[in-house]
This record gives C-alpha cells, sequence and structure tokens, in this order.
C-alpha cells in the first residue's frame, strides 16, 4: 500500500502505549520528548519506563482505554495482543501505530540513507562500540556515533541515552535496557560486560550507547577492558558530554577569556566527609576557575559548606541545569551559599563560578516552527 507520511504535534495531547517492555519504550521516552501526555498500559514496566513522567495503568489491556485518545501505540511485542488494540482504535476512529508495521518504514531516520542497514551489509562481526550518546538531544550524537548505532545488531542503552535514538532502532534490534536509575532499579556493571561480551562472541556487532562522553564518569573504561580481556574487537567513539554542553546550551561557557584560565570536572556522588571520597575538597575551594559537577545534587549542601569552609566566596555565582537539552529542561540561578536550596532534581550539572552569570538569558534563539518537530525531521534526513 502507498503510505502517506506524517509528523505528528503532540504537545498536551493524551497517547496510549499498550505495552511495558523494551518496545513500548523506545516509542514512549520518544513521546515524551516530544511533549504527549503519555498512559501507559502493562502489568508491568521496564526500569526506563518507571522514571517517565507517565500514567501507568498497571494492568491489562481494555478496549475503553483508547477512548478520549489521540494515538495509540500498540507494542506488546504480541502480535495477537496488538491486534485487538488496533481493532478497538479503529473502531474508535483513532490513530494507531502498531510496532511491527512501524519500523521497516521508519528504519530510515538512523540510518544515513534509504536502504536499512544491517551489521551483514557492512561486513561487521562480533564487536562492540562504546557510543557516546550526547546529554541529551539526539541531534547531539556524533555523525559516526549514529552510523554505527544504525548498524548494530544490539543496543545496550543508558536511561540518559535520548529516546528518539532508541525509537528509531529497527525492529530486528535487540534493545537491552542498561537503566542506571540513581538509587533505584540497576542492571549491575559486572552484567553489563557479561551482556557487551556474550553478545560480541555470538557474532553480534553491539553498540553500547553511553550517555554524555563513555569515559566521563560512564565506565567505558571498564567496559572496554572487558572487551579487550575477551579478545573482542572494540572501538570508543567519543561523545559530547554533558559536563560541557549541557552549561553551553544555557548561555554558560565554562571559560571566558579574562575570567577564568580552568576549569575542573568533579564528581559529586559521594559527600565530602565520605571516606571512599576520592576529591581533594579542601583544594577545590581554594581554586578560582569554573567548578563543573555531576551526579551531586543529593550531596550539594555537604558539598557547598564544604567549598565555603575552605575559601570559596560564598556569594559566587551557581546555576543548576537539570535535564538539559531535552523538553524537561530548568535551569536554577543563585550563588554558592544557596545553590543546594533551590529544589533541584537529577540529572543535574552544577556550575559554580563567575561564568554562571557572563552572558545574557535567555538566549535569543534561532527561529524554527516548533522545537519538537525539528528535531524529529532533522533526525529523519538523516
Ligand atoms: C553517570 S554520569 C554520566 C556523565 C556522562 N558520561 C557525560 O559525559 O555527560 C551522569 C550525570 O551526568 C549529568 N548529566 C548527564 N546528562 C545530563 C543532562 N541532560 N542534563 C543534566 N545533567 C546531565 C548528571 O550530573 C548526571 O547525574
Amino acid at each position: 500500500l502507498n503510505q502517506y507520511p506524517l509528523a505528528l504535534l503532540l504537545v498536551g495531547r493524551k497517547v496510549l502505549v499498550v505495552g511495558g517492555g523494551h518496545l513500548a519504550q523506545r516509542c514512549t521516552s520518544a513521546l515524551v520528548e516530544a511533549g504527549a501526555a503519555v498512559t501507559v498500559v502493562s502489568p508491568s514496566l521496564t526500569p526506563a519506563l518507571e522514571v517517565l513522567p507517565i500514567a501507568w495503568l498497571r494492568r491489562r489491556f481494555r478496549s475503553s482505554d483508547v477512548d478520549d485518545t489521540w494515538l495509540v501505540h500498540a507494542a506488546t511485542g504480541r502480535p495477537e495482543v496488538d491486534t485487538l488494540v488496533a481493532a478497538a482504535a479503529e473502531e474508535r476512529r483513532v490513530f494507531c501505530v502498531q510496532a511491527d508495521d512501524r519500523y521497516p518504514a521508519t528504519a530510515v531516520r538512523v540510518g544515513s540513507g534509504s536502504a536499512r542497514p544491517t551489521a551483514h551489509d557492512f561486513g561487521r562481526r562480533g564487536g562492540v562500540a562504546l557510543i557516546g550518546a550526547g546529554p541529551g538531544d539526539p541531534e547531539l550524537i556524533t555523525v559516526k556515533g549514529r552510523r554505527l548505532l544504525a548498524e548494530a545488531d544490539v543496543v545496550v542503552a543508558d536511561r540518559l541515552a535520548s529516546g528518539l535514538l532508541l525509537d528509531g532502532l529497527r525492529q530486528d534490534v535487540e534493545l537491552i535496557d542498561a537503566a542506571k536509575v540513581p538509587y533505584g532499579r540497576q542492571l549491575s556493571q559486572q552484567k553489563i560486560n557479561e551482556l557487551l561480551v556474550d553478545r560480541a562472541l555470538a557474532g553480534k556487532f553491539v553498540a553500547r550507547l553511553k550517555g554524555g562522553d563513555p569515559y566521563i564518569f560512564g565506565r567505558g573504561g571498564e567496559e572496554l577492558a572487558a572487551c579487550v580481556e575477551a579478545g573482542i574487537a572494540v572501538e570508543v567513539v567519543p561523545g559530547v558530554t554533558s559536563a560541557i554542553s549541557v552549561p553551553a546550551l544555557v548561555g554558560i561557557p565554562i571559560t571566558h577569556r579574562g575570567m577564568t584560565h580552568e576549569f575542573t570536572v568533579v564528581s559529586g556522588h559521594l559527600p565530602p566527609s565520605h571516606p571512599d571520597s576520592l576529591v581533594d575538597w579542601g583544594a577545590l575551594g581554594r581554586l578560582r576557575g569554573t567548578l563543573v559537577l555531576l551526579m551531586a545534587v543529593r550531596n550539594l549542601a555537604a558539598i557547598t559548606a564544604r567549598l565555603i569552609i575552605a575559601g570559596r566566596d560564598p556569594a559566587t555565582p551557581a546555576a543548576i541545569i537539570q535535564d538539559g537539552s531535552t523538553s524537561r529542561e530548568r535551569i536554577y540561578r543563585g550563588t554558592l551559599a544557596d545553590i543546594s536550596t533551590l529544589g533541584a532534581v537529577p540529572p543535574a550539572v552544577i556550575v559554580i563560578g563567575d561564568v554562571a552569570k557572563i552572558l545574557p538569558v535567555p538566549l535569543p534563539s534561532l527561529p524554527s516552527p516548533s522545537p519538537t518537530i525539528q528535531k524529529q525531521s532533522a533526525a529523519d534526513q538523516g
């Protein structure tokens, strides 16, 4: 059948996703990023779905779930159930996307041409690519990262990897959820290493998609070492780290001529008093340059207090960028003394230093018809 391609503006519109597994995860992340009001109906959810801002009906599908929705995704992975969902939608004249139908038509979104690339086409067997996915905006992956992602037989993805990148994967790609939900459900690092090695030894080409850059607090080194030890071909594709790009996107350059000659990126996942902490917080408090903190929201009060005791001026400008580069982005501005009290939640990048208030904000942005559609269509062009 001839098809009529459409891109939908779904901001605030009710969308129903039936299914809570990996198929559903792909489309749900993308729908949330497009601003849809998503309800997922499924007895269970993947860890990555659990942390998305969605409504969850924890049960099996009922035909009446389709009432009053604009769009339905049938993504249970069971064709007989998806067909029932599609029939209920058809009866109510609601458009329904069946996961099985959709992917052949949209596979070109991730690839660089109109053909569906496969590992076989590229002669690439039994290897691993550790790919930096960038901070969240699907356009901030590198060209090479995107190409290798399109070639993968297996994708092992972090929670911070963009949903839109996953949504464009071919139907036959095995998607493994390595969601590292802070203080929540996690696949252990040991298990992730084993999966990479296991799939590669089985002759698969594995894309390990990691938020930001694989080596910036990303355990890329451990995964690379596991592959090398198992004799597996492995390639690292550096990514755009959130430490630099997330501040940059909101008008905070982490260096600025005449203001700072250094920047330091620090993990704040342990409080300064913790016996396992490897950070010299006293030395950092005596620095004049820019301090960028990752994974520090939970310990921010203890960290800022320690920096002030060590000599950093409490009036030093500070900013927190939460969910940077995504549609959920939020910015908090303050000083070293009060930045921990402003209510930010992870994931967030914290910038401390004069650069936090050097440029005028908000930045005048380039005109675009709609940010959601613009992101989507640019991805479509490959
Ligand atoms: C485990 S570290 C991984 C960092 C990643 N490898 C990178 O280079 O960006 C996760 C932390 O990165 C930061 N982060 C990553 N993406 C972010 C985003 N889109 N917005 C704000 N912070 C982000 C947060 O501090 C988060 O807790």
